[in-house]
């Protein structure tokens, strides 16, 4: 396994882009989708940033949601496209892994879940995780790319499958759960001092809301949280690939340093840098002609060795590809597939 990006694509199942705003990490995740249709796989692009930027950079306009959608393009393989909504895809996970038609409905219905599924950040990023899985173990699919949104948050899917993992072990979710199952027992009532506890804390509406939801859950928890391990191990795994998106300023790559860092902190292996949006080089009559574009273009290479230096100290296997700022924006498959040149030629 190289860093190279041709050699990334042709060997994960799945790849995970990040970097800080408006770096490129949407344009290259569709970029590396396309090399790995150029090279006869069926790649599916997942963006989790709720903004449509995945649409525009593929010139889809309104077409990509959900589930996903073919975009044509000249090679071997498939490029797809799907956006993350996750209100449906908790839906779904509700209805595959309820009992039977009646408890799925007992829980959708629950306001209690109504709430929690448009609410809490933890829940979206657990979705995230989840549509990754789902995508993964889809049979249409050889590999996908996920496109994170722009912020020192957008890692935090990662560990989220292992935190929920964690919380319907809590002796308390468990205590609720099983009361659904026939009472208290023993060890049950042991706990209710923790539960009126609770209740004080969060109020009692809120706490009798979530108990009930936690009732109607019965028996669901176990293939959650059977799911969240397989989801927490997916992405730990060897077919899994990490790669940064840096563009040549100082401001952006304080930010890259910081997500170097973060992943090192995590114990994953970053694959591949993209250094995206880097000026392009010139020479002759226009160096004659604009001496500024000569002093931008080594100040970007200046930048990025201080950059390359501390990351591969961070990660000794990383492989690095770059790209130049192309004079107009990426908007349409045409753009995408010359950033894929680029990024292909590592
Ligand atoms: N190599 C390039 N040359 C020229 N323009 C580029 C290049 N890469 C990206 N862009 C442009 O930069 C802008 C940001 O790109 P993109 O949306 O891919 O970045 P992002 O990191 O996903 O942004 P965000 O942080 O908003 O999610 C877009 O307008 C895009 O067209
Ligand atoms: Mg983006």
């Amino acid at each position: 396994m190289t860093g190279r990006a041709e050699d990334v694509c042709a060997t994960s199942s799945v790849i995970v882009t990040c970097g800080t705003g408006g770096v490129g990490k949407t344009s290259c995740a569709a970029a590396l989708g396309l090399l790995a249709a150029r090279q006869g796989r069926r790649a599916v692009v997942l963006t989790i940033d709720p903004a449509r930027r995945l649409a525009d950079a593929i010139g889809l306009g309104d077409a990509v949601a959900n589930e996903p959608v073919r975009v044509p393009c000249d090679a071997p393989g498939e490029l797809w496209v799907a956006m993350l909504d996750v209100q449906a895809t908790f839906d779904g996970l509700v209805a595959s892994t309820a009992a039977s038609p009646d408890q799925a409905r007992r829980v959708l219905d629950n306001p209690f879940y109504r709430g929690l599924s448009q609410s809490l950040s933890g829940t979206r990023d657990y979705m995230a995780a989840e549509r990754l899985h789902s995508l993964w173990n889809d049979a249409r699919f050889d590999l996908v790319v996920v496109d994170t949104p722009p912020t020192r948050s957008a890692l935090d899917f990662l560990e989220s499958p292992e935190r929920l993992a964690r919380f319907l072990q809590h002796p308390v979710v468990r205590l609720l759960v099983a009361q659904g199952r026939g009472g208290l027992r023993i060890a049950g009532a042991a706990m209710q001092p923790v539960v009126k506890a609770i209740g004080r804390v969060i109020g009692n509406d809120a706490l009798s809301g979530a108990v009930s939801f936690l009732q109607s859950f019965d028996g669901m928890e176990t293939e959650f949280r059977r799911r969240a391990l397989a989801v927490a191990e997916l992405l730990r795994g060897d077919g899994t690939a990490f790669v940064v998106v840096a563009s040549p300023s100082a401001d952006a790559v304080a930010e890259a340093d910081w997500f170097v860092s973060e992943l090192r902190r995590m114990n994953i292996a970053l694959r591949l840098v993209v250094e995206n949006r880097v000026p392009p080089e010139f020479g002759g009559r226009v160096v004659d002609v604009f001496p500024d574009l000569v002093i931008e273009r080594e100040a970007a290479t200046g930048v990025l060795e201080g950059f390359r230096n501390r990351t591969l100290a961070a990660h000794p296997g990383v492989g690095f590809a770059r790209a130049t700022e192309s004079a107009s924006d990426i908007h349409d498959l045409a753009g995408v597939s010359r950033l894929a040149d680029e990024i292909g030629n590592g």
